[in-house]
């Protein structure tokens, strides 16, 4: 295939990047510096050079916070951008692969979401998202919408760093026990959507790594597996952690969908203990 990516040098883009050009692929990507996916003119002539017949469109304001303070920004490059994107797939006859999240949901459904319960945002993330959602299944026919969560990767910041480098510093450590979802190495999820991608089958997709956390015990489990397990964490509510955006509370996603199709992700603590083993971290 032909493979366009957008969001190429960020966390699951660079993974992918490096997943499929392992494959017989031809691989194009491009990010904010080169191509930016709300001008629909630089993304005509990059579509005309590379004449994709997929595209897998990361690209994205991900900061959950920035997002919150600027939410026209948000709609416009998330949802609008998603549209421009969607546009040139349908005038290209191109597949369209979108990355969407658990933020989509409102979190107040204490079972995990399945691949079509009814998206309710309830932040400007999460609704942007979801416009970019209805963008793709508006105007491409031959589309998969792969909703995840809580990515952690190698390169750059994440969660995982930001816990080890307080407990490191002696920093007091307050994590929220009543948010809860499903860490996701994007090393997996990379492997997964190479997969999912080649079958051919169409439609909505929960592709996150097995199991459920709170943002408390994720932080608990990678201490421990850091050999920092004797680092006090204070567990606190959501509420009293102040931040622009407010998360869904119980956002688990379920797969069933690509389940069927032999795609399964390994539970979460194994996926954590080889992110910290790559990264040299791991002390159990
Ligand atoms: N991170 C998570 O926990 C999470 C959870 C669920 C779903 N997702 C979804 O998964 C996808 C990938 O997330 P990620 O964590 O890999 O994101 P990321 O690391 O923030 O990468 C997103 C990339 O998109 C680029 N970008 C932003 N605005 C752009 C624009 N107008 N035109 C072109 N490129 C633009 C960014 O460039 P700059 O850095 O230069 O701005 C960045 O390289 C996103 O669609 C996100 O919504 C992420």
């Amino acid at each position: 295939m032909r493979i366009l990516i957008t969001g190429a040098d960020g966390r699951l883009g660079s993974a992918l990047m490096r997943t499929l050009s392992e494959r017989p692929h031809q691989i194009w990507g491009i990010d904010a510096n080169t191509v930016d996916v709300t001008d629909r003119h630089a993304v005509a002539r990059v579509f005309a050079e590379a004449a994709p017949s997929l595209v897998i469109h990361c690209a994205a304001l991900t900061g959950v916070d920035y997002c919150a303070e600027h939410p026209d920004e948000a709609l416009h490059v998330n949802g609008f951008g998603t549209q421009v994107i969607a546009q040139a797939c349908l005038e290209h006859g191109a597949t369209l692969a979108y990355v969407s999240t658990n933020e989509v949901f409102d979190g107040r459904t204490y079972r995990p979401y399945l691949e079509y319960d009814p998206p309710n945002p309830i932040n400007p993330y999460g609704y942007s998202k979801w416009v970019g959602e209805q963008a793709v299944r508006e105007l491409v026919p031959r589309h998969y919408i792969i909703r995840t969560s809580w990515l952690f990767a190698h390169g750059g910041r994440n969660f995982i760093h930001s816990i080890l480098q307080q407990a490191r510093s002696g920093g007091r450590l307050r994590v929220v026990v009543n948010e809860v979802s499903t860490p996701t190495y994007c090393n997996d999820l990379a492997e997964a959507i190479a997969r999912l991608v080649e079958t051919g089958c169409y439609g909505v997709y929960h592709l996150v790594n097995e199991g459920q956390a709170s943002r408390f015990q994720f932080a608990q489990a990678a201490l421990i597996a850091a050999g920092l397990g004797d680092t006090p964490i204070e567990p606190i509510a959501l509420a009293e952690f102040q931040r622009a955006s407010r998360p869904p509370e119980h956002a688990v996603l379920r797969n069933v969908a690509a389940a069927r199709l032999g795609i399964v992700l390994r539970p979460w603590q194994e996926a954590l203990a080889e992110f910290l083993r790559v990264e040299g971290l791991f002390a159990l």
